[in-house]
């Protein structure tokens, strides 16, 4: 995804602006502060809006272009908000023969987004991933820290439900 095609509207609190605003002015009289800016925008953030990277372009004189690629080499780095809920689905291999792909799929196609990717609402953010060590209840996944096993189509339909209307209320 390019930096123009990010599409949250970026909100942030007072607190958040002025804890970037106190390391970006500790950091600028150092060299080589490219990284540690990018870390702290990340941990305060959550992630690396485009307006976050034009002020610290701006207080480092670094180019945006610059830091955009820096933080597109690293995984540590996200450049949209995750959702409220996080939803992995373990895509290893004793989940995968027991259909989490189709599970994956359904989510996919319910929340009408792709894995990696977060709603617009910023609610949901799907994704997939390695063996959480569950096998044995396998297809397995997690929403946040919960772990739901056993899953069948409908069983995650049900899942999901619970946590839009925990959304809801
Ligand atoms: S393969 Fe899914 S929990 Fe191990």
């Amino acid at each position: 995804m390019g930096v123009k095609e990010m599409v949250f509207e970026f909100i942030e609190t007072e607190s958040q602006k002025q804890e970037l605003e106190e390391s970006l002015t500790l950091l600028e009289v150092q060299e080589g502060a490219q990284m540690p800016a990018l870390q702290e925008a990340q941990r305060i953030y959550g992630y690396l809006p485009i307006e976050i990277l034009e002020r610290i372009s701006c207080k480092l004189q670094i180019p945006v272009e610059e830091l955009y690629s820096t933080a597109t080499f690293y995984s540590q780095f996200s450049f949209v908000p995750k959702g409220k809920f996080t939803i992995s689905v373990c895509m290893g291999t004793a989940c995968y023969v027991k259909g989490a792909g189709d599970i994956l799929d359904s989510y996919a196609q319910e929340l009408n987004i792709k894995p990696g990717e977060t709603t617009a609402d910023r609610k949901f953010t799907l994704e997939s991933c390695r063996c959480i060590g569950a096998c044995g209840l396998a297809p397995v996944l997690t929403v946040n820290e919960e772990v739901y096993g056993r899953l069948t189509k409908k069983k995650g339909d049900k899942v999901l439900v619970t946590y839009q209307k925990m959304e809801d209320e």
